[in-house]
């Protein structure tokens, strides 16, 4: 079990909003003097941070366990203009997470001589709770689907294979070029939608010797979604109104979903079959595997040390702590094709053969006498399933014989208590 990684950011102010901040951060802790309100995390940058210090906490992690076929997914919340879309994106002079982990996983994979790998990205955003494929304009209004073997998929995403990372940087920002954003008065750039940067990782070990490997025909695919949220606002303050204020309340009833649900989940709801609200929003049920399932996940909660927005900031913080006491738990995602499958069958079989043979039977482990169990069990299941066989085949032959003799003698029978004419 892994719990969501929570990191806080604190962007520049002002010299005349740094002198009013009635924030201090010391260590991991961010609190107001002589007040109730301290918070904790896993590390808090101030302002002189750079992004990839940022990027260093624990995305570089999750990239890296992404591409060993672990889910991750790093996100970037926090109010208006408090610097996610800095982080995730960056700008020309400082690179964002996004990039960095671009160009982090195209070089794990060049170092990793055993696999082969092949890579896809998907870049799509929620806007006004509808799904727009950012790789293909056209693609909007998308719909969320969940299949056995998908899982929660949207479908008609553009998912395009990916060999470089100047590849997948240019698609990133023809992409970004097609994202609402839109002009408030608290940010000149504001996002006005969220957005899922994916990258499909896919692949296969390199290994050409059919006997001694167990993962060969084994497929690895993970997914890493890199999260840019809009921001929630109050309109008072970006002095939203017509078009800018129905988007306004679209993202902050998002958010007020995704803190419901981190709330649920935090408190235990999931692993109590409790409900938590993922059908709610579309950006918590195409998250719903990151936020409550498989995968590694962090939070970059960007916040703001200026006085004016310290309500803002606490409930961002809030928001926050509680995501710290959520647990996921990753696992590699492998598919088997049936002819690894049988592979992997006959290897084990094997395996305990030569086991049971190089053991005495007076001390026989207790691993052995559970598989002999394990085995007689499944002798067991088949007999009873041989049994139910031959039971439906009588049935079914004792059920011709009579509609053939209702037929001969054109009259109603009696089969199983029903009656038949
Ligand atoms: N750490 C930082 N260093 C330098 N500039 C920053 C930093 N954080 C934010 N900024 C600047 O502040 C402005 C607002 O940041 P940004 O657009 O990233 O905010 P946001 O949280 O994405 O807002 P919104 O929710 O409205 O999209 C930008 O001009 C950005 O360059
Ligand atoms: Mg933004």
């Amino acid at each position: 079990m892994e719990r969501i990684h929570v990191t806080v950011r604190a962007r520049p102010l002002s010299p005349e909003d740094e002198k009013t901040s009635p924030w201090r951060i010391s260590g991991n802790s961010i609190f107001i003097p002589n007040h109730s309100t301290k918070f904790e995390f896993d590390q808090i940058f101030g302002e002189e941070c750079k992004t990839i210090n940022v990027y260093q906490a624990r995305t570089k992690d999750i990239v890296q366990a992404a591409v060993r076929g672990f889910n991750g997914t790093v996100f970037a919340y926090g109010q208006t203009n408090s610097g996610k879309t800095h982080t995730m994106r960056g700008s020309g002079t400082e690179p964002g997470v996004i990039p960095l982990a671009v160009h982090d996983l195209f070089q794990i994979i060049q170092q990793d001589v055993d696999r082969e790998f092949l890579l896809r990205m998907s870049y799509m955003e929620i806007y006004n709770e509808e799904i727009n494929d950012l790789l293909v304009p056209e693609h909007r209004k998308l719909q969320i689907h969940e299949s056995l073997e998908r899982g929660i998929y949207v479908a008609g995403l553009r998912e395009e294979i990916v060999a470089s990372p100047e590849q997948v940087l240019d698609l990133m920002q023809f992409g970004e070029s097609r994202r609402h954003i839109g002009e408030t008065n608290m940010n000149l750039y504001s996002s006005r939608s969220h957005t899922i940067f994916r990258m499909i990782i896919e692949s296969r070990d390199r290994s050409e010797d059919e006997d001694s490997c167990t993962s060969c025909d084994a497929v690895r695919v993970s997914v890493l979604n890199l999260v840019d949220l809009a921001g929630s606002e109050r309109a008072a303050k970006t002095g939203a109104e017509g078009v800018r204020l129905k988007e306004g309340s679209h993202i902050n009833k998002s958010l007020m979903t995704l803190g419901t649900v981190i709330k649920k989940l935090s408190e235990g709801a999931e692993s109590q079959g409790g409900h938590v609200p993922y059908r709610d929003s579309k950006l918590t049920r195409i998250l719903q595997p990151a936020l409550g399932g498989n995968a590694n996940t962090a939070i970059i909660c960007n916040i703001t040390l200026a006085q004016i927005h310290a309500d803002e900031t606490k409930s961002s913080l809030q928001f926050a702590s509680r995501a710290l006491r959520v647990t996921n738990c990753a696992r590699v995602n492998e598919i088997l094709t049936d002819a690894a499958l049988l592979k992997r069958q006959k290897k084990e079989i094997e395996e305990l053969r030569a086991k049971l043979q190089g053991s005495h039977s007076e001390h026989l482990g207790e691993e052995i006498l559970n598989l002999r169990n394990t085995l007689l069990q499944t002798e067991l299941e088949r007999e009873r399933i041989a049994l139910e066989l031959e039971e439906e085949k009588k049935t079914q032959a004792e059920w011709q014989k009579r509609v053939q003799r209702a037929g001969q003698k054109n009259r109603k029978f009696e089969f199983n208590g029903v009656v038949f004419k």
